[in-house]
């Protein structure tokens, strides 16, 4: 995330000031960078870091409102985006603003299944252990290609190795704290209290950060795992009729950051794609 963001700016010959707020969990990625842009010659000054625990919101008022930071690019949860949205807009600041997203997966029918669709699935729920802000939380799948989907999807997922990262055979790592871990076994036992089935994980390795990736199926659209941004390893699948049925069930969110469909039909992409309410992020 900051590479990107700073990489661009000093690119175009502008000097950075990252602002973190370091989580107790990763305080050190960031000065990392700064050490590894050291090595690599960026002349002192020119990347900088500002850490900060107790004052957040003094620091980054700062920033959004000094008049010699021309540009301010933030990636978080929408209420601190709106916030910072606002105290830029007072210095009519130039802003880039990534805020929350509950993205949806979509596989129509005539989609590929192995090459694209289950291939993806794994990399977009996944990826990070499912812990990015673009990964999908809902994944709604046509009812003709459901139960291949799923199976497929939880052969997959079976064959994960959790474990430490370092290891050779590891696929996946551990959830960030204890926190996420109560937080995504409560979606699941709340899932399956509504009639969700586990097909593979669901629970917890007692004692660790580590949950066993996770497959539900039949999850019923009252359940929270559709309710909001979430940073967790369980895929949720949905069954659908129709399109019409599936955009409108996509659309159906405030915090639309990121989106994903499958098929194999030109005109059926066009007209998908014209219809998600996607790239946007809004009313929370
Ligand atoms: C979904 O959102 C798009 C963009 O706002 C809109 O054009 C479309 O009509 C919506 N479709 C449904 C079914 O909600």
């Amino acid at each position: 995330m900051i590479s990107r963001k700073v990489g661009a700016a000093l690119a175009v010959g502008c000097t950075v000031t990252t602002v973190v707020k370091p989580p107790a969990e990763t305080p050190f990625s960031c000065q990392a960078l700064v050490e590894l842009a050291r090595r690599a010659g960026v002349p002192d000054s020119v990347f900088n870091v500002v850490t900060t625990q107790k004052n957040v919101a003094e620091v980054g008022k700062e920033m959004c409102e000094s008049r010699i930071v021309k540009k301010v690019s933030f990636t978080g949860s929408t209420p601190v985006t709106k916030l910072l949205a606002g105290m830029s807009a007072s210095a009519l600041k130039k802003v880039s603003l990534g805020a929350g997203g509950n993205a949806p997966f979509i596989v129509l029918d005539d989609a590929d299944m192995d090459e694209e669709a289950v291939a993806a699935a794994v990399i977009c729920k996944f990826r990070g252990t499912g812990q990015t802000c673009v990964g999908t939380n809902r994944i709604y799948v046509q009812s003709s290609v459901y139960t291949e989907f799923a199976s497929r999807l939880m052969e997959k997922v079976a064959a994960f190795k959790i474990g430490n990262c370092l290891g050779k055979d590891t696929t996946h790592g551990p959830l960030i704290h204890t926190r996420a871990v109560e937080k995504v076994q409560a979606h699941v036992d709340d899932a399956t209290a509504l009639g969700a089935q586990v097909l593979v994980g669901g629970k917890v390795i007692p004692g660790t950060s580590f949950f066993h990736p996770t497959v539900l199926s039949d999850v019923p659209p009252a359940a929270r795992v559709d309710c909001g941004e979430a940073f967790r390893p369980l895929a949720a699948l949905m069954r659908f009729e129709t399109e019409e049925e599936v955009v409108r069930l996509a659309n159906d969110t405030d915090v639309g950051l990121a989106g994903y469909f499958f098929s194999r039909d030109v005109g059926r992409v066009w007209r998908v794609a014209g219809s998600l309410r996607l790239g946007w992020s809004g009313a929370t």
